[in-house]
């Protein structure tokens, strides 16, 4: 079989070191392919006014399967400051390249797993009925809707014309907000299309299928959000009994989710929201196995292409350390939902079981992990760097 091309896309700070360090994990597993550069971020916004070049847009179309690091976003301000000097003039600005990229490739659907480790420490743990200590076993996989509702971007301040008059027409705005002037009104929509609902929704459910989950949560809020979260329950209902009659359909309400949380996070598999509730759900639940050092994300479309990455962002005070301190396992799981898509099932899960293993020997820990302020000197007091920890994980291999 030809030798895969993947677009490496290593983005700012510490994007840069967990992606190198999860390529030789992805060589040492004996995973075979040749790694094309994409170049993305604030290097390329201050030298070029343009945080995405064409060029790794032609990359992504012409490869479809991407691993990407992170990126360091600023405010307007600031990034009009550190723009080159002659590109002052010509009135760029600066607007995130993952949104762009989600928006060019029309990326809507966004998987987040949340499955603990045994051994880690930073596993959430409760009290039972008669007090002993519980570490539930969280198994979590969130599908977030991720280019409509909420982030949508269809947004008014001070509506005017036809807008106000829409507004105006529901008798419900007139009753609560009829007398406010029009200038003290700011509007944000929440807008869900059938297809990309339908989409979201039969992602899930699929997951469900094809790895053994027995559940899917819609988590929204229909009682009260009854248009567009109701659309979606009743879309959720409908794809159950005619396509996964296997598969239990349960329905939650985001607040009340958010506070069993930590009641019972176990009893929960797939769970598919929106683009805002998915978003808080996914959070919620990567607290409980550990945060920021092991949340890992994908991001995929109609288009074919698919985008692996980990959930935090560049962490610019540790990108300029000697010895880099970061935990890379949110990357390397990243390329293991990476192996999963492109059917290197075999692969991902020997990288899985060999992070599995460090964890639960418990001898080599980053310092998030060792629940450590994150420090230069956190390496003298006995953490982990990034590359040892890179190591451990090969040795298991
Ligand atoms: P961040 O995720 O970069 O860092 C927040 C904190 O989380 C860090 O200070 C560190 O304590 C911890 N952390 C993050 N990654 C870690 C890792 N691999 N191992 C151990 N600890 C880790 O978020 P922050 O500081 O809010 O944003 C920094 C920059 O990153 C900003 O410019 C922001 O716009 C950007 N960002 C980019 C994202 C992306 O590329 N997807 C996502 C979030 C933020
Ligand atoms: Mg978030």
């Amino acid at each position: 079989m030809a030798k895969r091309t993947i677009v490496a896309m290593p983005g700012d700070g510490i994007g840069k070191t967990v992606l190198d360090e999860t390529i030789k994990v992805l060589e040492a597993a004996g995973f075979e392919a040749d790694y094309v550069e994409g170049d993305i971020g604030w290097e390329f916004w201050c030298k070029e006014g343009n945080p995405l070049p064409q060029r790794t847009i032609d990359l992504l179309d012409k490869h479809k399967v991407a691993l990407f690091g992170a990126i360091t976003s600023k405010p307007k301000d600031e990034a009009f400051e550190e723009l080159a000097p002659e590109l002052k003039e010509k009135n760029l600005v600066y607007s995130s390249p993952i949104v762009a990229l989600r928006q060019h490739f029309k990326l809507d659907i966004c998987i987040r797993p949340c499955k603990s480790y045994i051994g880690n420490p930073l596993n959430f743990i409760r009290r039972g009925a008669n007090g002993e200590i519980e570490e539930p076993a969280v198994d979590v996989v969130v599908f977030r809707q991720n280019t409509e509702g909420l982030y949508g971007g269809v947004e008014w301040s001070n509506p005017q014309g036809v807008v106000y008059d829409a507004l105006m027409s529901h008798p419900k705005f007139v009753k609560n907000f009829g007398d406010v002037p029009q200038e003290e009104i700011s509007v944000s929509t929440r807008i869900f299309s059938k297809k990309a609902t339908e989409r979201i929704l039969r992602a899930a459910f699929n997951h469900a299928r094809e790895f053994g989950y027995k559940s899917v949560t819609l988590c929204e809020k229909p009682n009260v959000i009854r248009e567009t979260s109701g659309m979606m329950y009743k879309m959720a209902l409908q794809m159950q009994k005619n396509d996964f009659p296997e598969i239990e359909l349960w329905n939650t309400n985001i607040d009340a989710q958010m506070m069993w949380l930590t009641k019972n996070p176990e009893n929960y598999g797939v769970i598919v929201a929106g683009n805002m509730f998915g978003d808080i759900i996914s959070d919620g639940f990567a607290g409980l196995i550990g945060g920021l050092g092991f949340a890992c994300s994908a991001q995929m479309g109609e288009s074919g292409i698919a985008i692996f990455e980990p959930t935090h962002g560049s962490a610019p005070k540790y990108a300029d350390y000697e010895v880099s301190i970061v935990n890379p396992m949110a990357m390397m799981e990243s390329a293991c939902m990476m192996l999963d898509y492109i059917d290197e099932k075999a692969i991902a899960a020997k990288i899985r079981k060999a992070i599995a293993d460090v964890i639960e020997e418990g001898k080599v820990r980053t310092y998030d992990m060792s629940k450590m302020a994150g420090r230069p000197n956190v390496i003298e007091k006995g953490a982990a760097s990034t590359s040892q920890m890179t190591d451990a994980i090969i040795a298991k291999l």
